[in-house]
């Protein structure tokens, strides 16, 4: 069995003070790894599923990847929209942490790029299609899953529904042409999601800043705390997962925001 902890939508900003919707993202994650510390006795590995900087700059990057670094655990990163790919890339390079195919056990974890430069909603290029067409007949019996930034389907929010990958149609006419691909995982949506469909999990995991209200047609910040996700991947293709939020703690949010 593979465990690992999912960080995701850390919004870090180059100043540790920085701020978003009023509250103070570095003292978000600082608050998630100190409970996922006294929760979690032994993992594997981090995935951090992108937006990890709100402002895309290197310093928050080398923060970022120090402070996860403590725990001498292997850290994978894929980009979200705020993110600034060459300055992930520096700090995290393509052939440690932002390297596109995981072995870990008798599973292959697919880290997929779906950031549009400059847009907020997600897009997979061809290139990323080949990546996930490739690994998949490079190892046809591996148990996968896929990993990325964006919703690949409708969370029911429609403000973030315009921005889930637009492409999504052919991802899942290669979910459904593979049956070693047991889950599928992301971040963007800031909420907790787990639905089982056709047999696949997809799973979204609340962010370790603010969070976004479920079944919203507009945009909405939500009251919920900040949390990670662990999972198990087991030898049998099977997953045990669940979300832990901080708690106890009061951050100061500002609920008036329209937008972020
Ligand atoms: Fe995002």
């Amino acid at each position: 069995m593979q465990k690992f902890i999912q960080i995701t939508d850390c919004h870090l900003f180059e100043d540790q003070q920085g701020k978003l919707l009023g509250m103070d993202t570095q003292s978000g994650l600082d608050a998630v790894l100190d409970q996922m510390h006294q929760e979690v006795t032994d993992f594997d590995f981090f995935l951090c599923t992108g937006d990890l900087s709100q402002d895309g700059s290197v310093a928050s990057y080398k923060r970022l990847k120090s402070q996860i670094e403590q725990d001498g655990k292997p850290q994978y990163w894929v980009p979200g929209n705020h993110d600034n790919r060459a300055n992930m890339l520096s700090i995290a390079p393509e052939n440690k942490e932002m390297c596109p195919v995981i072995k870990t056990g008798k599973w292959q974890i697919i880290m997929l790029d779906s950031q549009v430069p400059g847009s907020v909603f997600g897009n997979l290029e061809p290139s990323q299609i080949d990546i996930v067409k490739n690994a998949l007949a490079a190892d046809s019996t591996s148990h996968t899953m896929l990993v990325m930034h964006h919703q690949p389907i409708p969370m029911g929010c429609e403000w973030l529904d315009n921005q889930k990958i637009k492409n999504n149609d052919e991802l899942l006419k290669i979910i459904k042409q593979h049956s070693n691909i047991k889950v599928v995982l992301w971040g963007h949506v800031h909420q907790d999601t787990d639905r089982l469909i056709d047999g696949v999990r997809f799973i979204s995991t609340p962010s370790t800043c603010v969070q976004f209200t479920p079944n919203s047609t507009d945009f909405g910040v939500d009251n919920k705390a900040p949390g990670y996700r662990w999972m198990e991947l087991y030898d049998d293709g099977t997953i045990k997962t669940a979300v832990s939020r901080i708690e106890n703690i009061d951050f100061n949010i500002d609920y008036d925001v329209k937008g972020y």
